[in-house]
C-alpha cells in the first residue's frame, strides 16, 4: 500500500549517509519532542543478522524470501525508542558485528527487505509520531511529510566518528553501495533541508532543526 493511502501521525525524516551523526540528533530531537525514535538502519541490521543467522546466503534470494516470509518481525517501545524482534529475539546488541557491517548493504537493497522495512515504519506511524532516521525516510518511505532533514560531514570526520566508536566499517565502501543501488538509494530529497555536521556539536544542529521545524509549522 503507498504511504499516501494511510493516516498517518507526524513523522520527522533525518536522512544522510553513515557517520554523518544522524542517530545522536535523530535520538536528542526525538526526546525533547516527545517524538517516538526510529533507526531504520537498524531494522536492516536485524534483518541481515537473522539472514546470517540462519546460514543463508545472501545471495540465495529464494531461501532468503522464504526465511524472511515466514520469520515474525514485530516491534516494540522501550525507552522511547522503536526497538526490532525476530521471531521473538531482540539483536540489539549484534547489530554492529564486524559480519552484520559487512553484509547489511547487500541484504537492504533487495526489494523483498525494503519491503518488510517500509511496512513495519508505516504501521508504526500509524500510531506514534516519529523521528525516524535513514537513507530513504524523506524521499521514499514519507515522501509526503514536510519534515525532511539531510545531514551530512566529510569523509575525513565521518571516519573519524567511527573510529572514535571503536568500529571497523567500511563505511566509504557502504556509503557506495547505498548512493549506487537502483531501489531507494541514498538522495537528497528535494524538499530536504540539508545540514553539514561536520563542525557541528550535537545540540547546534538539533537546535537548528527545532528552528526549521518551527518555521515549517510543526506545533511544538
Ligand atoms: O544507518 P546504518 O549505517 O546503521 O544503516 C545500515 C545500512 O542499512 C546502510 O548501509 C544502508 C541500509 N539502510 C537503508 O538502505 N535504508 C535506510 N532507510 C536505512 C538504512
Amino acid at each position: 500500500m503507498h504511504s499516501s493511502q494511510r493516516d498517518f501521525h507526524r513523522v520527522i525524516a533525518i536522512d544522510g549517509p553513515a557517520a554523518s551523526g544522524k542517530s545522536s540528533v535523530a535520538r536528542e530531537l526525538a526526546r525533547r519532542l516527545g517524538f517516538v525514535y526510529v533507526n531504520s538502519g537498524a531494522i536492516y541490521r536485524a534483518i541481515t543478522w537473522y539472514i546470517l543467522e540462519k546460514g543463508i546466503h545472501t545471495e540465495d534470494l529464494a531461501r532468503l524470501a522464504q526465511a524472511l516470509a515466514s520469520a515474525a518481525v514485530t516491534s516494540c517501545l522501550r525507552d522511547g525508542e522503536s526497538r526490532i524482534l525476530i521471531d521473538n529475539v531482540d539483536p540489539a546488541d549484534r547489530l554492529r558485528d564486524d559480519r552484520v557491517n559487512e553484509s547489511v548493504a547487500r541484504v537492504s537493497r533487495l526489494p523483498v527487505v525494503r519491503e518488510i522495512v517500509a511496512q513495519k515504519l508505516h504501521d508504526r506511524a500509524c500510531s506514534d509520531d516519529l523521528v525516524v532516521e535513514g537513507r530513504d525516510i524523506g524521499s521514499v518511505v514519507f515522501p509526503e511529510t514536510p519534515y525532511k532533514f539531510y545531514v551530512d560531514a566529510s569523509p575525513e570526520v565521518r571516519l573519524q566518528r567511527r573510529a572514535a566508536q571503536g568500529e571497523r566499517d567500511e563505511i566509504a565502501l557502504r556509503d557506495q553501495a547505498d548512493s549506487s543501488r537502483p531501489v531507494s538509494p541514498l538522495v537528497i530529497a528535494k524538499d530536504a533541508h540539508v545540514i553539514d555536521t561536520s563542525y557541528l556539536t550535537v545540540e547546534k544542529v538539533v537546535q537548528e532543526i527545532l528552528a526549521r521545524l518551527k518555521e515549517t509549522g510543526l506545533r511544538i
